[in-house]
């Protein structure tokens, strides 16, 4: 069995994760940080019956030693030297933050606002998406779990960039559920403010979570070839679940029957990929609870069959495939264990 240390517990990712943890028959928990409630039980903080002690970060770092593998589940920046203790110590290191997810320290900083102070690791760490780096991520000891609406876009997106068939132009909205904020109380996430209203927030070219769709995609093909992608994420009155809607162009004369062939090639017997059948689109209400993510292709207008314009939705639930369920299959495959464990 082993024993996993969870590193900013009390919040939505860390509880997701411990939900998950208790479902999987080779992972139990070792121990869990919080600093505002370090001294508590874990019972204080969620209607659970769990008496898990909770503990400081730096008595998590302290019992290292009674673990088999740390998932940080921390702001960015926080999380920077936190990851670097652990991975220090030889342990597995599973971050959910951004701050490993970017193998370029400049690009870091210029979506980030900050100096990365643990360059270093940024060669060893591997970007965790599962379905396209997995032989990758076997050999990590540092793992950047994606972000959540990247995991959406460059899931669904890959296999037209793998063939390069993604245009100079793609126009990505995406909605995400109030938990994609964390728990931490702000202003516009106030029941009144959020509740009954959709919000577009850092529009166009503005969001930090650009930088790992460009990463992705436009290194799939090999070539030199270089998408923009102008993305809106939007807040949506709902707990959990992204819904990405993507504009594309592929290039004339490719056919639709040769789009789903690559999305049908790609995505081949991969557990966590639902793709939706022609003519039907991805919801929420196909992923939310699941570590999967469903996508789906359309052509734009039904009276130009060979026309170039095509929709892409792909879901997926921000707390699970887009965080602490892709986290742990990241472990499944360092460990060499079922994929699948603990998240069908
Ligand atoms: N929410 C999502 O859907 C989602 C999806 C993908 C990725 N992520 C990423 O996952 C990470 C965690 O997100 P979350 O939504 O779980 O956040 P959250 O609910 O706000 O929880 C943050 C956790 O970090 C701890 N913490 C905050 N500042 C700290 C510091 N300076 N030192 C040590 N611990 C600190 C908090 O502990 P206290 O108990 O002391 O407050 C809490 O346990 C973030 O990097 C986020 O960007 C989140």
């Amino acid at each position: 069995m082993y024993k996993a240390g969870i590193a900013g517990a009390s919040g939505y990712t860390g509880y997701e994760l411990l939900k998950l943890i208790h479902r999987h028959p080779q992972l139990e928990v070792g121990w869990l940080t919080s600093e505002s409630s370090a001294g508590g039980v874990y019972s204080d903080l969620y209607p659970v019956d769990w008496d898990y002690p909770l503990i400081s970060l730096e008595d998590g770092l302290a019992r290292v030693g009674e673990v088999d593998v740390v998932f940080l589940c921390l702001p960015h920046a926080a999380s920077m030297q936190a990851v670097k203790s652990f991975y220090d110590t030889g342990i597995l290191a599973i971050d959910l933050s951004a701050d490993f997810r970017l193998a370029d320290p400049a690009i870091y900083t210029r979506w980030y606002g900050l100096e990365h102070t643990a360059q270093e690791l940024l060669q060893v760490a591997r970007y965790g998406l599962c379905e396209l780096y997995r032989e990758q991520i076997r050999g990590g000891q540092l793992i950047a779990v994606p972000g959540c609406y990247p995991t959406s876009v460059n899931l669904g997106l890959y296999p037209l960039a793998k063939a390069g068939w993604l245009g100079e132009r793609v126009i990505v909205d995406s909605k995400s559920g109030v938990s994609g904020a964390g728990r931490k109380p702000k202003l516009d996430y106030h029941f009144v403010e959020a509740n009954e209203n959709i919000t577009p927030y850092s529009v166009g070219y503005r969001h930090r979570h650009v930088a790992e769709m460009e990463q992705v995609l436009n290194s799939a093909n090999g070539t030199a070839h270089q998408t923009r992608f102008l993305f809106t994420p939007h807040l949506l009155p709902v707990n959990r679940g992204i819904l990405s809607t993507i504009y594309v162009d592929v290039p004339a004369g490719v056919t639709e029957d040769e789009i789903r062939g690559l999305y049908t090639e790609s995505y081949d017997g991969e557990p966590f990929i639902h793709l939706i059948p022609a003519g039907k689109q991805a919801s929420l209400g196909h992923t939310v609870h699941t570590n999967r993510c469903a996508i789906a292709i359309t052509p734009a207008d039904p009276s130009r069959p060979n026309g170039t314009e095509y929709i892409v939705t792909a879901s997926l639930d921000n707390l699970i495939k887009g965080a602490s369920g892709q986290a742990l299959q990241n472990f499944n495959i360092v460990k060499g264990l079922d994929e699948t464990a603990g998240l069908l």
